[in-house]
């Protein structure tokens, strides 16, 4: 298929945000598991030793590769520091094989809030700039450093609530729309770009234990309390697998939205 990218042993440089824990941490991990020697792996969140565990995890099953580590707060996005980490991570002599990016941070918002209650600008600008100004302003400054003729491979880790309201799940499902929304823009002006909103499904992470405790609705809290009690929430193993599984077999329309449940 025309989107089908095979990464095995070949010279990426990548970078992932969110790589601290959950998701964006075994994404990292797994993707990292296919590059060849000389590759770059540039990983952010906050969390100095999210990442450090992360760093090694990598390591260990790769060591031929250079893993970058940077300890980030995505919520003020600023161009000078992402020209900062782009400047030290890749460097232009190298002949890499691909650039592959994975937009994978991400927060809920406050699901305590139902619609009506959201109105401080301070904490919807807040919302938006980790959500959705930092992955637009970091992609955009990555797009530009790269050469004109190197493969490039963005991913954005996006949310059925970017498609489908969810009750408390407001801020989220703007944010999530919005994002999208960029992603496919740039995938409609630029289609020499490959773009790829993948949507996890449901899974283990710090992110769905929040939802389940603190949300308004007793309709959302309860479908995560079912999927825990049913064991069928899915592991950040299960969803990497899938994405990898999804990357490989490129049946997708570029710009376009897959989904966990999707088949292949
Ligand atoms: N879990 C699900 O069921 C699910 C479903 C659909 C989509 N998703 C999406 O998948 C992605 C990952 O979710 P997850 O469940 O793995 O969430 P998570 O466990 O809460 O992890 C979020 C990641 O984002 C980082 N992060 C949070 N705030 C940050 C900030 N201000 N600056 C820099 N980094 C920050 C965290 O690291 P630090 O705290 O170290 O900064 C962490 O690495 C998100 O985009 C989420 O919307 C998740």
């Amino acid at each position: 298929m025309a989107n089908s990218i095979d990464l095995f042993n070949k010279i990426v440089y990548f970078l992932i945000t969110g790589a601290s824990r959950g998701i964006g941490k075994t994404m990292a991990i797994e993707t990292s598991k296919n590059f060849a020697p000389g590759s770059v792996v540039v990983l952010l969140a906050r969390s100095q030793s999210g990442l450090e565990d992360t760093r090694s995890k990598i390591m260990e099953s790769n060591a031929g590769i250079k893993v970058i580590i940077k300890s980030i707060d995505l919520t003020k996005p600023s161009v000078e520091e992402y020209d900062e980490i782009i400047a030290d991570s890749f460097d232009k002599s190298v002949k890499y094989d691909q650039a592959m990016i994975i937009h994978n941070v991400g927060t809920l918002g406050d699901v305590a809030k139902w619609s009506t209650d959201i109105e401080n600008y301070k904490e919807l600008e807040n919302y938006f700039s980790i959500n959705v100004f930092a992955p637009t302003i970091l992609n955009n400054r990555l797009l530009k450093r790269f050469p004109i003729d190197l493969k490039k491979f963005v991913v954005n880790v996006t949310s059925k609530a970017g498609l489908t309201p969810f009750k408390s799940f407001t801020f989220y499902c703007m944010g999530k729309a919005a994002r999208e929304m960029y992603f496919r823009c740039l995938a409609e002006e630029f289609p020499n770009l490959l773009i790829l909103n993948y949507s996890p499904g449901p899974v283990e992470s710090e992110m769905t234990v929040y939802a389940q405790n603190s949300s308004a609705s007793s309709e959302v809290s309860g479908m995560f309390k079912n999927l825990r009690d049913q064991g069928t929430i899915l592991t950040t193993e299960m969803t990497t697998r899938k994405f990898l599984d999804v990357v490989k077999a490129g049946k997708y329309v570029n710009g376009g939205h897959v989904d966990y449940y999707d088949d292949l």
